[in-house]
């Protein structure tokens, strides 16, 4: 994150004495990107944070993309996949390319070890389920819609609340750099001088939720830390609980962002898709597509127009709202729109946007710079009609929307 905070106890200088109630010296970790010129916090162990026991490679993470010659508009029903693995090898990546990896996870069974992704950062959306992210830099309550954004080389342990009998399985959509970027806020919110958050953001600080308290595990043991590099992972044991940390501070750290506290920003005419910008990668961006009033000039056309993005490939997670208006659409489905080719609203939604002042709509959206490969796990679930759902066009002379129609503006 771009802002200074601290949590626990740290001494009152870097780099000097700090000692454990026992006398002995605390460990001191600094903790650093981008060669110690980016963002940093400085943490402080009870033990070495090198002391590990033994490792060994499980198994490799590589995704094995498909058809990477195909440009094509797809769309993946995602919504019945069954609930496999824990929150780290229940993920399956759908789509990726050398700058960002998107992957799906409804985990079946819970963590037993802690992980550390020392590849990249992680962007996770949690669509359904709670529960509490045990972490380097303390605890994170995450719920439903909640963005948590854990930088790489935070360890840590995602533990899934029990989900309802009644409820859909926990579920989340992870996007993981792979180019060595960071995830964060986009600069323009971002002061020069003091890296507050401006006027202009859709989001600031109050929305952020931090690491809290509980932070120390002060537990002797064999404790095992699976770590992600160079697209596999790694088992590390440690004789101590990784998580004895009794204090950092810095700006570097996992945080939650709820999708619902993002402010949308609207306008007389149609707005574009970097005003709901959330974050960003190198190459990528990452938006959020909320429930908001619609374009207010008299004549206002709601719904999109045909575009070509044309430096981007486009996926969407289609979240909750009425998908009534997008053929074929439902909850936790997938569309990728790529670069080479226009889209923009379905047959009849431009007529039926006309006149309606609100949208339900809830999807997130990441836009790449590269095209974006399947692999066979996004083939297995494509829907090979998708690219036609535009071709039945005919005059819709209904005119004005009617009572009630909430039309999508993602496209
Ligand atoms: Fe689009």
């Amino acid at each position: 994150m771009a802002y200074y905070t601290q949590l626990g106890e740290v001494p009152s200088k870097r780099h000097i004495q700090f000692r454990r109630p026992d006398g002995a010296l605390y460990s001191e970790e600094v903790f650093g990107t981008e060669g110690f010129v980016g963002p940093t916090s400085t943490i402080y162990h009870i033990h070495p944070p090198t002391q590990v026991a033994g490792w060994t490679k499980l198994y490799s993470t590589k995704p094995q993309y498909v058809e990477q010659d195909v440009m094509r508009m797809r769309h993946l029903k995602t919504f019945n996949r069954t609930p496999a693995g824990d929150p780290v090898t229940g993920r399956v990546v759908l789509l990726g390319n050398a700058d960002v990896e998107m992957s799906l996870c409804i985990p079946a069974e819970p963590m037993d070890y802690h992980f550390k992704n020392g590849q990249g950062d992680e962007c996770i959306f949690i669509h359904f389920g709670s529960g509490t992210l045990h972490t380097t830099f303390g605890t994170l309550a995450f719920g439903p819609k909640d963005y948590i954004i854990i930088p790489k080389g935070t360890i840590y342990k995602m533990a899934f609340d029990n989900a309802p009998d009644d409820a859909p399985p926990n579920r989340f959509v992870c996007f993981e750099t792979c180019n060595t970027s960071h995830i964060l806020p986009p600069p323009r919110y971002l002061s020069r001088k003091t890296s507050q958050f401006l006027e202009h953001a859709p989001y600031c600080e109050r929305d952020l939720r931090l690491p809290k308290l509980p932070l120390t595990v002060d537990e002797a043991g064999d404790y095992e830390v699976r770590i992600k590099a160079r697209d596999s992972v790694h088992s590390y044991t440690y004789d101590y609980h990784p998580l004895d940390v009794v204090g950092w501070d810095g700006c570097y750290y996992p945080y939650c962002f709820n999708i619902d506290d993002f402010s949308p920003i609207v306008g007389k005419h149609h707005m574009p898709p970097p005003t709901h910008q959330t974050f960003e990668g190198h190459n990528f961006v990452i938006c959020s597509f909320c429930p908001r009033m619609l374009d207010f000039h008299p004549k206002a056309i709601a719904v999109p127009y045909n575009h070509s993005n044309l430096d981007s490939d486009e996926v969407l997670y289609y979240v909750e709202g009425n998908y009534k208006a997008r053929k074929g659409i439902e909850v936790a489905s997938v569309s990728l729109h790529p670069q080479g080719i226009p889209h923009g609203p379905h047959p009849g939604t431009v007529e039926k946007s006309i006149g309606a002042t609100w949208t339900d709509e809830l999807a997130v959206m990441c836009d790449t710079f590269r095209p974006l490969h399947p692999t066979k796990e996004a083939l297995a679930c494509d829907d090979p009609d998708y690219p036609q759902s535009w071709a039945d066009w005919k005059p819709d002379a209904s005119g004005q929307a009617q009572d009630g129609h909430r039309p999508n503006t993602w496209n």
